[in-house]
């Protein structure tokens, strides 16, 4: 039977992992993978995860299964985190939370549950977008559309564009929209825009699926969700994707959830169930161990605001590394062409270089970067920031 199949190429994502630890050049640089990395190229477990993971541990007594959803008191807690604990979808009970695999495994929820309720509709998922979209959305079978989103020679915002594109999307369609920290350009959306988006949604009947990989990244945990909570009071319905990879550091222990808001109670309850039966149907319960330690922090108002000490910290540096990079190019190439950088937010943003150039960066300097030219802008330090920067004038002139 195999012998059908040729080998495929590596994840874009994941294969440049691979490349860059078996690069023996002391000076490379890993702008890749989307983690975040301390001033010595480290990625931490948060002070706040090691204490409540020593709770955790401390007070488990079985290792038997927890539910299809996963624990209730993580997905409560999501809940607030997400959409505030006051949201009219929340006070209405027309919410639900179930605790899933990462954020990718919620996507993939996400496109199931609707492939379920309405097989024909389409997906429109930004242009730019992240890598792994594509595959997760679309392995559920529904067709994927794209609308422009941003432009990486300009630097700038398609939002014109978006709009018209939208306007002219079917009716019943669903929409995917980065919540914050757009991944891979982080250029996000101002209330204003966010606002002519939902007059859209609204009046083409389209449904949002909001992917929330980077809460806390942004501006800080309750701002970067404003345009998300606004959307979710808007329109009738919604699906959210959310994850605690980035901001508590769980990235290999895969904590993320669903989170779906429906017509009405009644809408919403069997919403859940259909997710419950799709994942039932997939890996039958969530892990376990993530969310327990996510649902400790939550739960402990000391480590909780350790937790939003912490992630201040990561933005800071990331903000500052933003900073640094626009400042050392400014330097080098006496004009402003990246001073973009520090206008965006959260890890990414794209340096607009073609395959070619991203291809000799990393052959001839040992930058590491997707084909796209998207920088992890954590890999920036105070160390290597004049490297890069000369590594980046020389590639592009
Ligand atoms: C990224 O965008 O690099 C991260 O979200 C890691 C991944 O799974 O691709």
């Amino acid at each position: 039977m195999f012998q059908s199949l040729s080998r495929l190429h590596e994840d874009g994502i994941l294969g440049l992992m691979a490349k860059f630890r078996a690069d023996p050049s002391p000076r490379k640089i890993d702008l890749g993978v989307g983690v975040y990395r301390d001033a010595d190229g480290h990625t931490p477990v948060l002070d706040c995860v090691r204490r409540a993971e020593q709770a955790v541990l401390a007070a488990q007594t079985t290792k038997s299964y927890v539910a299809a959803a996963g624990r209730a008191e993580f997905n409560e807690a999501v809940t607030d985190f997400v959409l505030g604990a006051a949201h009219p979808a929340v006070r209405d009970g027309r919410s639900i939370a179930v605790q899933a695999p990462g954020g990718c495994g919620a996507l993939r929820l996400g496109a199931e549950l609707i492939r379920a309720a309405a097989p024909a509709v389409s997906i429109h998922i930004s242009d730019p977008t992240w890598g792994n979209h594509a595959p997760l959305l679309g392995g559920s079978g529904l067709a994927l559309l794209r609308y422009p989103y941003y432009d990486a020679t300009a630097r700038r915002l398609r939002f014109d564009a978006m709009l018209e594109h939208l306007s002219a999307a079917a009716a019943g369609d669903v929409v995917l929209i980065h919540a914050c920290c757009h991944n891979p350009c982080g250029a996000d959306l101002a209330l204003d825009q966010w606002r002519a988006l939902i007059e859209i949604l609204e009046r083409r009947r389209l449904l949002p699926f909001l992917d929330l990989a980077y809460q806390g990244f942004g501006e800080d945990a309750e701002a970067d969700v404003a345009g998300l909570r606004l959307v979710a009071q808007s329109v009738p319905e919604c699906l959210i994707a959310t994850s605690f990879s980035k901001n508590l550091g769980l990235y290999r222990e895969r904590v993320g959830a669903l989170l779906a808001i429906g017509e009405g109670a009644v809408h919403a309850a069997a919403v859940k169930s259909h997710v419950l039966q799709i994942a039932r149907g997939i890996y039958s319960m969530p892990p376990d161990h993530g969310a327990a330690i996510a649902a400790h922090i939550f739960a402990d108002a000391e480590l909780r605001r350790s937790w939003m000490t912490e992630l201040a910290a990561m933005r800071g540096r990331i903000h500052a590394m933003r900073v640094l990079l626009a400042q050392s190019l400014r330097e080098a190439r006496a004009d402003d062409a990246f001073g973009f950088l520090t206008g965006q937010r959260g890890l990414f943003s794209l340096l607009g270089a073609t395959p070619a150039a991203v291809e000799r960066l990393r052959q001839e300097h040992h930058v590491y970067m997707t084909a796209d030219s998207r920088m992890n802008l954590a890999g920036v330090t105070p160390h290597n920031v004049a490297y890069l920067g000369d590594a980046i004038c020389r590639i592009l002139g």
